[in-house]
């Protein structure tokens, strides 16, 4: 069974994290799948709205630590960089359906999804800082554009998860439903959207984004060269280490 399952029907494709065991953790392999995906469906006219979701206990615990020590992302045309490029600009609708914990790229790629539903044990973080990186997926422009300034530092600085309540109220999050439900509803909505005129849900996503989609592109590749430099870099190495290790890590050295 793949880690990432795609299935497409009645217009709506739909990519869905299978790495339970993992905590739907992200390998590079399951980048390179993701970003294919991504790009198949933005090129199939048959596929109108894209739903990305994960399980009503997790939906990603972000990267795998694991991976990230093997094989660090070398260049922007990596696996990730390159997924994270084709849903920053994919031109249909993306939904997403996330409960439990979404860390790291786990949250935020939902800055690139139209609509996010929350189950109401979805827990998001992006502790890069905690793991010696810095924000990745325009993240860093993002989250203070719809966050403001302070809760942003809050969350990128501190690292410190937040609640589906308090995703909602930030804005980040359509509608928080029991875990059960929400990928459920996810779908349901997708398929709404997918009864609709394409020519028009496209249209009026490139109207609202055009104010900065290549703004956010620069941002996420600027970030990228960054965060490529930084997982070599002694503190991330300690991190990743402590993780693996399952102990603390002692950044007094670093
Ligand atoms: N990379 C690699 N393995 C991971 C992982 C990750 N990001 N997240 C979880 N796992 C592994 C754990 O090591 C554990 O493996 P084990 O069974 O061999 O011990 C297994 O998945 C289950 O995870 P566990 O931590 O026991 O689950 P939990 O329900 O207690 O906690 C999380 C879930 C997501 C809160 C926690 O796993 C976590 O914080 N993960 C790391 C998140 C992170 O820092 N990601 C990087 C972001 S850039």
């Amino acid at each position: 069974m793949s880690d990432i399952l795609v299935h497409t029907e009645d217009g709506v494709a739909t990519l869905s994290f299978n790495r339970l065991e993992r905590k739907n953790s992200i390998t590079s392999a399951m980048y390179a799948a993701m970003a294919d995906a991504v790009e198949q469906a933005a090129a199939d006219a048959t596929v109108r709205v894209l739903v990305i979701q994960g399980h009503e206990t997790v939906f990603s615990a972000g990267n795998d630590i694991g991976d990230f020590l093997n094989q660090p992302p070398a260049t922007a045309d990596a696996p990730v960089f390159r997924f994270l490029r084709g849903i920053a600009s994919f031109p249909k609708p993306v939904i997403a359906a996330v409960s439990g914990p979404a860390v790291g790229i786990g949250t935020t790629l939902l800055f690139h999804c139209d609509l996010v539903y929350a189950g109401d044990n979805a827990a998001f973080s992006m502790p890069f800082v905690n793991l010696g990186l810095c924000p990745e997926a325009a993240s860093s422009l993002l989250v203070p554009q719809m966050f403001g300034y302070h809760r942003a530092a809050e969350a990128l600085l501190l690292g410190e998860p937040f609640m589906a309540e308090a995703a909602l109220e930030a804005g980040l999050v359509n509608r928080v439903l029991p875990p059960t439900e929400a990928n459920g509803y996810a779908q349901a909505q997708a398929r709404k959207l997918a009864a609709k005129p394409l020519s028009a849900l496209i249209e009026t996503k490139r109207l609202m984004k055009q104010g900065q989609a290549a703004r956010v592109l620069e941002q996420m590749a600027e970030e990228g060269a960054s965060f490529g430099r930084m997982l070599r870099e002694p503190a991330a190495r300690e991190a990743f280490t402590a993780f693996m290790e399952k102990r603390k890590p002692d950044f007094s050295k670093v």
